[in-house]
């Protein structure tokens, strides 16, 4: 009795201590310090973008040492890896959104943001020309910004391949708000297919929800769809639990090519018995207002064309350069045989230029566009900005001793020795070992509660898929979010969610 009397006691204590360092991180949080202002004798460093590779380098670089700008459309970091889950209301789009003010207001030195798309980079003149493309302007809404180092952080854009009629008629996966243009469709389309005196080939059309592309993003879309379809819709609208479809189209022999043939047979296998239809080696040729038209390869090696009506058609077949890179690309002779975006050496310079780096899915440095090698771009991209600024006040202080020396031929030895100690801290810092990728696995959510996982771990590689997998899935991006104020609004979602239902109203 006595022991449980402590150990109340240290809950209690411990609920106490716990609660006041979260009052104090959240006053913190909300209370940011004074920062030093912009020194005018420092580079000028201009970030592009504000995604996972320019906030990761936002992250860890320190700001007193340039003058900082960022440059991005969008004043908000997006936690990509939970957008599928935005599209069905599991996760509200506000909890996987940091405000960039937030972000750089909470640096050392302030960092200037500038809410528009950079149109083009003269790395001649270095000069990048910036527009504002939101629906209120001023006066000027297009103008240049000056740089010593610039970094192209711009991600990548919808890979169409100039299919007809996809940019048209099609959602696509990208952005904040694709995500709740499919959120309104998807109660649209169930909506319009209960309206008084539908036709039944029309009630059918309507509630044949089509996903192109069986990457990672179409097989998390099509999971996320069929849970909010079993576990809510079917609860609220019944009489289109026989009709509604979800079907996934693949022009490549399986889905997710990226994981092991284990977890691609788990995955198919979920998927059929969620009653997802998956259609493999079935390329999509055209797209109209209500139809899909395909090729598909049968067995014997023949092609048939299929024509499928759909309702809601979601395009997720990856990446495509975006035109600010590509103009990039056209002016430097060195870019001239790289085809997925700006071919960067193995310290992230873009090649063929100065002072231009680039991270993420618009550089081409050997690994998959992901939001790990961004990140892990970003963060070393930091690191070594780092030591440019330390390596530049050393040297700065060698040449001043150096002087010294030279001036004061009596005391030879101290500053003789200082000099050797500062070439040493030099030699040190400059040895920068170039860009490593550390590949910490793979992982997608499937749908019923199940995710796959493909997880390097401990020198070796564990595949694993299944409901234990999913809790694992949901605490790994969980840690991953951006803040703490991120984390909560998550777990929020998801109780709310799992308690009372999505939400099936249309916005
Ligand atoms: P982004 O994060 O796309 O950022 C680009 C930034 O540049 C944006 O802020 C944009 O507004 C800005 N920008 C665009 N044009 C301009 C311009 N002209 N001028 C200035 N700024 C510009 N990867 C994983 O590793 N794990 C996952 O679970 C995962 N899930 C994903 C889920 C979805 C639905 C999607 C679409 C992708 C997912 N990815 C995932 C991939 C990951 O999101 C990308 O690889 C990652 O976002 C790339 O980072 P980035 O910084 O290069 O580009
Ligand atoms: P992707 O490039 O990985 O997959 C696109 C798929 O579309 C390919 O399998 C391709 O064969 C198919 N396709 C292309 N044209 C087609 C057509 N006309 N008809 C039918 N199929 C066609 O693209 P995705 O899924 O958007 O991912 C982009 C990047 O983001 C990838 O690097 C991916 O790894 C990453 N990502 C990672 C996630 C995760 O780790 N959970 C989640 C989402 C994206």
């Amino acid at each position: 009795f006595r022991y449980l009397k402590y150990a109340w006691r240290l809950t209690y204590v411990s609920a106490i201590a716990g609660s006041i360092y979260l009052a104090y991180g959240v006053y913190e949080l909300r209370n940011p310090d004074e920062q030093l202002v912009p020194d005018p004798s420092k580079k000028n460093l201009v970030i592009l973008g504000s995604g996972w590779g320019a906030v990761s380098l936002l992250k860890k670089l320190d700001t007193e040492n340039y003058n900082v700008t960022v440059i991005s459309p969008r004043n908000y970091f997006l936690f990509t890896p939970l957008l599928p889950s935005c599209t069905t209301g599991t996760v509200e789009h506000r909890s996987i959104m940091e405000p960039i003010r937030s972000i750089i207001r909470h640096k050392k030195a302030a960092v200037k943001f500038y809410e528009a798309e950079a149109t083009k980079i003269d790395p001649e003149r270095k000069t990048v020309l910036i527009n504002d493309n939101s629906d209120i302007k001023g006066d000027t809404s297009t103008t240049e910004v000056p740089y010593d180092m610039l970094v192209i952080s711009v991600g990548a854009e919808n890979a169409t391949f100039g299919i007809p009629g996809v940019r048209e008629h099609s959602c696509f996966l990208k952005e904040i708000g694709d995500a709740q243009q499919i959120r309104k469709k998807i109660m649209d389309c169930v909506e319009t297919a209960t309206f008084k005196d539908q036709t039944p080939e029309e009630v059918e059309r309507l509630l044949h929800m089509v996903v192109v592309g069986g990457g990672p993003t179409g097989v998390e879309f099509a999971g996320e769809l069929q849970d909010f379809f079993d576990q809510d819709i079917k609860k609220w609208v019944p009489e289109i639990s026989d009709k509604f479809r979800v079907t996934l189209i693949e022009a490549l022999p399986n889905v997710l090519p990226m994981f092991s043939k284990q977890l691609i047979d788990y995955t198919e296998s979920t998927f059929k018995e969620e009653k997802i239809t998956i259609k493999t080696k079935t390329a999509v040729k055209k797209v109209t207002e209500k139809t899909v038209e395909a090729e598909a390869t049968g067995p014997d090696g023949k092609k048939v064309t299929e024509v499928m009506p759909y309702g809601l058609l979601v395009w997720a077949t990856g990446n495509a350069v975006r035109p600010i890179v590509k103009d990039l690309m056209s002016q430097i002779p060195a870019q001239k045989d790289s085809r997925r975006g700006l071919a960067v050496n193995e310290y992230l310079v873009v090649q063929g230029t100065k002072d231009i780096w680039a991270t993420g899915d618009c550089a081409v440095a050997g690994y998959a566009p992901t939001a790990q090698v961004a990140s892990q771009e970003g963060a070393f991209l930091a690191r070594l900005f780092n030591n440019m600024a330390k390596s530049e006040a050393v040297e700065a202080k060698i040449a001043e001793l150096s002087q010294t020396l030279n001036l004061q031929p009596g005391d030879t030895a101290a500053i003789a020795k200082e000099i050797e100690t500062h070439e040493k801290q030099l030699r040190r810092i400059k040895d920068i070992k170039p860009f490593h990728y550390t590949h910490q696995g793979s992982l997608a959510y499937i749908g019923s509660e199940r995710a796959v996982a493909d997880v390097s771990w401990l020198n070796g590689n564990f595949a694993t898929g299944g409901q234990l997998t999913y809790l694992f899935w949901r605490s790994a991006y969980l840690s991953m979010c951006f803040s703490t104020r991120n984390r909560v609004l998550v777990v929020l979602d998801w109780l709310k969610s799992k308690a009372f239902g999505r939400d099936v109203s249309r916005e």
